[in-house]
């Protein structure tokens, strides 16, 4: 007969081995059922002296609770293990990241662009905009640019090749011109006009391409026309915006002397910062100048009664002088690294 202890051991072991529930209802008859080892040991008890009956029944006994406790905790492992088993099978993985689209952003210069909408709508100013397929005349001649003006040549200017007298604007300026016509149209039946006090953003085109240009960019165009509106209006419009504009009251602003057909006198805009990595640098922002004569004629507007100045800003400039941007064509490559600093 197999001692005590080796009956343990054995039903241990091979409990452990076994990962069928109705397998292990079958060894556990072998041990605890009407004929297993463990109730014929106890069957075998009457033939002992009665001295030794006593302990041996009573270690007969913990070995048979041990038994049980040992088949319990192996009942459970099973039925966990089949619970795992069915887990995985009809398994849903919740930790795989959701297909959800990210927040999409603004384009730094259409932010920057946001911005200069929202300071001239404070002063006044409504917003314009003109096609970027222009006729020639517009884009030229009414600007009072020479027939032989290097700017209209092929180098500079993408003509449409099957649309004669058609181009790709190369500014923003045009739509002066045809702002004043629909304005003249509207207001002529009274005696005074009303004021033009409008920008006009948008895209423009011209042959050009390396880190500071780009054969797309975007331009700003003011124009203000009224009575007696002059040079000095100019300069306080510009200079208060661009303070605003780059929230900085110790920025220097300078209007140098320059030429442009459709302004006479003409001017080039330049800041200077106080501070910075740009601090004591002259920049080239813009230029202006008060309407030429001849185009607001061209617009329908008498030059003797009407004054008014304009400018053309560059958007992409201004946003990579406010953002500290170094490469233009970082504007245009779409990378969301780049972008999204700006969200
Ligand atoms: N159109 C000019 C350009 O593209 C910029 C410009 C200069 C616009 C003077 C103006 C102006 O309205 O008055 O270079």
């Amino acid at each position: 007969m197999l001692n005590i202890e080796q009956l343990i051991a054995a039903a241990t072991s091979e409990f452990a081995g076994i990962t069928d529930a109705a397998q292990l209802e079958q060894a556990k008859a072998r041990y605890l059922g009407k004929s297993g080892s463990l109730t014929e040991l106890l069957k075998g008890l009457g033939k002992l002296p009665a001295d030794e009956r006593r302990t041996t029944g009573a270690s007969i006994n913990r070995a048979k609770d041990q038994i049980e406790a040992t088949l319990n905790s192996r009942r459970e492992a099973i039925k966990r293990a089949a619970l795992e088993t069915q887990l995985d099978v009809s398994a849903l993985d919740i930790t795989l990241p959701g297909r959800g689209r990210g927040r999409g952003g603004l384009h730094p210069a259409m932010r920057t662009l946001e911005r200069i909408e929202q300071l001239f709508r404070s002063i006044g100013f409504e917003v314009a905009d003109g096609p970027e397929i222009e006729a020639d005349w517009y884009n030229f001649t009414a600007l009072n640019t020479p027939e032989n003006h290097p700017a209209r040549s092929m180098h500079d200017t993408f003509y449409l090749e099957k649309a004669p007298g058609l181009l790709l604007r190369t500014h923003t300026s045009p739509v002066q011109i045809r702002y004043m016509q629909t304005h003249v149209a509207q207001h002529n039946h009274l005696e005074q006009m009303p004021e033009i006090r409008i920008i006009a953003p948008g895209r423009v085109y011209r042959v050009d391409s390396d880190a500071t240009h780009s054969p797309m960019f975007h331009q700003i165009e003011g124009l203000w026309v009224g009575e007696n509106v002059s040079f000095a209006d100019l300069k306080g419009v510009v200079a208060d915006f661009l303070r605003r504009f780059f929230e900085s009251d110790d920025l220097k602003v300078r209007f140098r002397p320059s030429f442009f057909p459709f302004t006479e006198p003409s001017a080039e805009i330049d800041v200077a910062f106080m501070s910075g990595a740009m601090e004591g640098r002259w920049l080239e922002i813009a230029g202006c100048g008060m309407v030429h004569p001849k185009v607001l004629r061209h617009g329908g507007i008498d030059p003797e009664r009407y004054s008014g100045f304009a400018f053309g800003m560059g958007l992409d400039r201004l946003t990579m002088l406010r953002y500290g941007i170094d490469d233009l064509r970082l504007f245009f490559e779409n990378d969301l690294r780049f972008l999204s600093q700006f969200c």
